[in-house]
């Protein structure tokens, strides 16, 4: 793949150990890991990503729905049913693509699922727990497998989706809101631990007309944007980020 030699000769020319430039929005083709791509923002990011020629890897749960990316994108795109909870899982499916890839220049962590509109009080232990488990342990177990491989070649830029709920709160939604701030919290701690060269951002997507949304805002979802509408602001936005975003909470703008 040609952005393979590309990073072998960058390897070469660096010695491995200095700091790659920001990279703008430069032509050079990127490798792209994200989670929960079969719908919502993953779906369109990754359509997006393909359009303008960079290389996509991605995931989730629905056998379907990855059976249809694979359909739709072909290779050399890879899409693997996978669940984010399991570590052992995501340890297989990082070290398969870092072995046919190599560590990804931009790393997505955007699977997540959202209560059911409910006071605290009312949900149960299980479903408290699913939305911690995928929303803070998955994008853990996901950091846990990708991030040597991009520290060990000094570049890279990971981001962990946020939201707007990640930064205030309301009410039916807190199980939500506690993975939100916590992702806040842990990308934030995870950029001051990374070398020079890397990036980590906890992004606030905005508003979008979602699966997701629909579950907290009903038929008030359809008045945002669709997946597809964000994601031409979103794509370039994503390819801009460099080291010197590291640490940032940011906005899609
Ligand atoms: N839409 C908004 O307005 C909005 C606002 C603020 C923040 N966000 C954030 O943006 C991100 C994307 O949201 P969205 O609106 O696109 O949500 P969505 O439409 O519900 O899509 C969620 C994606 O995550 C995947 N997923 C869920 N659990 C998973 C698991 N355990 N393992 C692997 N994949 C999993 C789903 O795929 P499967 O079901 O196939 O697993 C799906 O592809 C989330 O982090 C969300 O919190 C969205």
């Amino acid at each position: 793949m040609a952005v393979k030699g590309s990073r072998e000769c960058v390897s070469l020319f660096t010695g491995g150990d200095i700091a790659m430039p920001d990279h703008g929005t430069d032509e050079t083709s990127r490798t792209i890991v994200i989670t929960g791509a079969t719908r919502g923002l993953g779906r369109a990011l990754a359509e997006g990503f393909v359009a303008l020629g960079h290389t996509v890897a991605g995931c989730g749960r629905s056998d379907r729905a990855i059976a249809e990316l694979r359909q739709a994108l072909g290779e050399p795109h890879d899409f693997a049913v996978l669940d984010v909870t399991s570590d052992e899982a995501v340890k297989e499916w990082a070290e398969g693509l870092i072995n046919s890839f190599g560590a990804p220049d931009l790393l997505l962590n955007n699977a997540a699922v959202i209560n059911r509109s409910a006071t605290l009080w009312e949900l149960s232990a299980a479903e408290f727990d699913q939305i911690i488990d995928i929303n803070i342990k998955g994008t853990a177990n996901v950091l846990r497998w990708f991030v040597p491989a991009m520290v060990a070649r000094r570049r890279g830029v990971i981001v962990n989706f946020s939201s707007e709920w990640g930064r205030t709160t309301s009410p039916e939604v807190a199980p939500y809101c506690a993975t939100k701030w916590a992702i806040e919290g842990l990308t934030r701690a995870l950029a001051q631990e990374l070398p020079r060269g890397l990036a980590a951002i906890p992004l606030n997507p905005g508003i979008i007309n979602t699966d997701m949304l629909r579950t907290s805002f009903g038929v008030a979802a359809s008045r945002f944007p669709d997946p597809r509408q964000w994601a031409e602001k979103a794509v370039p936005f994503l390819l801009r980020l460099g080291p010197k975003d590291n640490g940032k909470p940011l906005d899609v703008t």
